[in-house]
């Protein structure tokens, strides 16, 4: 690692180990990550080529969502779970063009989230940050930050954006989940993006999907690839909305979004949008 990274890392970051919202940033083309992510990353794309375009993806799946939620849907609340790192077109800027004054309460672990999320998430008194374990739903909704601008007696966006795949089955990321939703006010919507592996229906895409989930186990200690049943299994109880759970550039496609080209990648990451009943 250069030395001067760790210098210039802000207090309480780590750079000798790599850190998933800094490896994902990477992707994205972002400036807050270090030697030791970009080593991840470079071994990542030596798997999947199309992995940024993934990211890509996640984040134009997001930008489609939230407007769907913020605008037809009517919610002025949200809950972004595992929120990552700044970058552009942030859930409140996004949430706040289509409803302004929507409030959106972020939540990561990662101290490089919330060393730069303070300045960046945290802009005014509509939107906040708070540092917590996702696993730890209950704790997160009765936060006094969470409390502040979150009404869970109103309609909630619940956003699960790329996190329940960093969740191990041992820590039941469908129980987790499943508590969340459980204090939702009925009208509330829950949007997931989540690594897939197709298993024998697509056998090469599976394969990689199964390399993948190897190399991120072996240097970020978190990622599973799961099956579309478990996937579906998160929205039980919930009406999901068409187009159900795919490839998240088909989930209602806008003008302006990026070409996806359906390669390894396009397979291995699917999302979905559901109404609480
Ligand atoms: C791949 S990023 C996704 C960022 C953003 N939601 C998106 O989809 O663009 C996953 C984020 O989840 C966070 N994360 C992972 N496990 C977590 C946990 N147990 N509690 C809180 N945050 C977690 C990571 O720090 C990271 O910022």
């Amino acid at each position: 690692m250069p030395e001067s990274e760790q210098e210039s890392a802000p207090s309480g970051i780590d750079t000798s180990k790599p850190s998933v919202a800094r490896v994902y940033d990477y992707m994205l083309g972002g400036k807050d990550n270090y030697e030791v992510d970009r080593q991840v990353a470079a071994a990542a794309l030596k798997i999947a080529p199309d992995a940024p375009q993934a990211a890509m993806a996640n984040r134009e799946f997001l930008r489609r969502t939230v407007r769907y939620l913020a605008g037809e849907a009517g919610l002025r609340q949200f809950l972004d779970i595992g929120s990552g790192l700044p970058t552009q077109g942030n859930v409140h800027e996004v949430a706040q063009s289509v409803r302004p004054g929507a409030h959106v309460v972020y939540v990561d672990h990662d101290p490089i989230v919330l060393a730069h999320g303070r300045a960046l998430l945290a802009v005014d008194e509509t939107t906040t940050i708070v540092d917590a374990d996702a696993r730890e739903a209950e704790k997160v909704m009765d936060d006094p930050r969470t409390r502040a601008l979150i009404d869970f007696s109103e309609p909630v966006g619940l956003l699960l954006f790329g996190i329940l795949h960093h969740l191990r089955d041992e820590d039941d990321p469908k129980g987790v989940a499943a508590r969340y939703i459980s204090r939702l006010a009925p009208g509330s919507h829950v949007v997931i993006s989540h690594f897939h592996n197709p298993g024998p229906a697509l056998p090469e895409v599976s394969e990689q999907a199964t390399t993948a989930e190897r190399l991120f186990n072996e240097h970020l200690g978190t990622g599973r690839w799961r099956t579309r049943e478990e996937i579906l299994a998160y929205f039980e109880g919930l009406e999901l909305l068409e187009p159900g759970l795919v490839p998240l550039p088909e989930w209602r496609p806008e003008t302006g979004d990026h070409q996806a080209v359906p390669g390894i990648t396009y397979h291995t990451f699917v999302g979905g949008v559901a109404r609480k009943p």
